[in-house]
């Protein structure tokens, strides 16, 4: 019955996740009994196989904390200044509870004007120059400011001292026992170095948590801080943003290309393996065994793949490259698995059965954009658009994106000449990545026990194995108009 993946792949078709589907096979383990711990890297192990997209609309610090406490990752984009990627993996590696607040600083001398200042916090800290890094003086709760009737209130004339501060080395459960024992309703949690506050932390947090699905193994570097990876490019002014990324203590680079066989990538391969051969490299985007196998030669740690498959992508349409996702995973992951190098599939995930197909296919783990860009992690605020709740997710060659920096990818050099390969949307409001990771890994893992496959590992031997057989999904209505009714015929007979 079906057809084996050797076999299918092999015809000369281009399938995406959506072409392809597995045949049910044989369930003798119940779905809590799936393991989905996987390897990010040769070096890297992580507890589940979710990866966050280096893009400027996904992956900035509060994606990384959320992603590494859920047992995944997130790659800091690098559409910024070396300082700036720097700021934001400090800040990602400083904290210990699973969500990164937004605490609101202001000087004495500076007003309150309304109630807007305590929207997402519920005190505003006040330091000597109005910064997160000057000396804190004291703080104005949202209460004592209600209470004092005035509009443009001084800071300096309705502060408070800080009751009770807690360490921004605790973990969730110390956080909490924190708030019980001093009877308070939030505190500030601040940095033991130089006591600047990192974050506020209330019971209503703890209870939003508490409501969560249970966090498994969070990733955590051998610094005991959260784990968190990097993108940076292949330029000569790249080596400068290295240094600033291992000083951050990035735990993994990825080298960010839409064609990742280049000698420019493979020059960058060997310069980061010589200059820190601790530090786990991450190359790509490939889609053929023959990019893969360079990459591979050179030294990568793990494989980026995909091209053209991400929901804002446009490449395929404007360079006439690329590859079916299911396609590019399944031939890369077959000859990266010789080598052991870990894959991981970028782009084109927009439900749970696409993460079961990309694993099953040979990856290793996920890497999601759309996907995670909607959820209150992702950076920038949601806004309305016609009536509904929307984040805005872009592709890191539109011209938008570009605009901002992110040229090198897609277009080599800083040429005057900008084509784009990518558009700019929004994404609908999705919550917090902390409750909607979890239900979808349930359901991978329920899609894995339909395929008896008690893990990764075991669903790419079953594949190898021919066991798992899978078939195409023919959409008439497209190829009616696509294909004619003798090309028809013909797939058929050559499967
Ligand atoms: P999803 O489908 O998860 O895809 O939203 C995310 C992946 O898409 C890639 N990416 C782009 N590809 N033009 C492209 O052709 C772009 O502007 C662009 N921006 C991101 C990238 O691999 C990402 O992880």
């Amino acid at each position: 019955d079906g057809f084996a993946a050797a076999r299918l792949f092999n015809q000369g078709y281009s399938y995406t996740y959506d072409d392809v589907i597995f045949l049910p096979h044989y369930i003798d383990f119940p779905t809590e009994s799936v393991s989905l711990s996987t390897k990010l890297t040769r070096n890297i192990d992580l507890s589940i196989p979710c990866v966050a997209s280096p893009m400027d609309t996904v992956s900035e610090s509060s994606m990384a904390v959320s992603m590494a406490a859920l047992g995944g990752i997130a790659i800091v984009h690098y559409n910024n200044t070396p300082s700036d990627q720097y700021s934001i993996i400090r800040s990602a590696k400083s904290r210990r509870i699973p969500f990164a607040s937004d605490p609101i600083f202001k000087s004495p001398s500076d007003f309150i004007g309304s109630g807007d200042d305590f929207a997402s916090s519920p005190c505003v800290f006040v330091t000597r120059n109005g910064d997160s890094k000057s000396e804190l003086l004291g703080l104005v709760s949202r209460s004592n400011w209600a209470k004092s009737g005035e509009i443009g209130i001084r800071v300096g004339d309705c502060m408070e001292a800080v009751a009770a501060a807690g360490s921004s080395r605790y973990d969730f459960d110390q956080a909490a026992s924190f708030l019980a024992r001093n009877e308070v309703d939030w505190a500030p949690l601040v940095s033991g170095d130089d006591g600047e506050v990192v974050d506020v932390f209330s019971a209503e947090d703890v209870e939003r948590i508490r409501g969560f699905p249970k966090l498994g193994l969070p990733s955590l570097g051998a610094d005991g801080d959260f784990m968190v990876g990097a993108a940076m490019g292949t330029r000569e002014e790249d080596k400068e943003r290295l240094e600033h990324l291992v000083r951050a203590g990035a735990n993994v680079v990825v080298l960010d290309s839409s064609q990742g066989n280049s000698i420019y990538q493979l020059e960058m391969i060997k310069y980061v393996k010589r200059r820190f051969p601790e530090l786990d490299v991450i190359g790509g985007n490939v889609v053929t065994a023959y990019q893969a196998q360079n990459l591979i030669q050179a030294g990568v740690d793990g494989l980026r793949v995909g091209m053209g498959s991400g929901s804002i992508c446009t490449t395929q349409e404007v360079c006439a490259v690329g590859r079916g996702q299911a396609t590019a995973v399944y031939k890369v992951a077959s000859i990266a698995s010789q080598s052991g190098v870990p894959v991981i599939a970028d782009g084109g995930i927009s439900n749970s059965g696409h993460i079961v197909k990309a694993l099953t296919l040979g990856a290793s783990t996920v890497m999601m954009g759309s996907f995670l860009a909607g959820s209150n992690e992702a950076p920038g605020a949601y806004v309305i658009q016609d009536g509904r709740r929307v984040k805005k997710y872009r592709g890191m060659g539109s011209l938008e994106a570009m605009m901002k920096g992110s040229d090198a990818r897609y277009l080599g050099d800083k040429s005057k000449l900008k084509v784009a390969q990518g558009v700019v949307g929004a994404v609908a409001d999705k919550g917090s990545v902390l409750r909607f990771i979890p239900y979808t890994m349930h359901a991978v893992k329920q899609g894995f026990q339909d395929l008896g496959a008690s893990s990764i590992q075991s669903a790419h031997e079953l594949l190898r194995s021919s066991v798992l057989r899978l078939e195409i999904i023919v959409a008439f209505m497209l190829l009616e108009s696509v294909y004619s009714f003798d090309l028809l015929k013909l797939i058929e007979i050559e499967l």
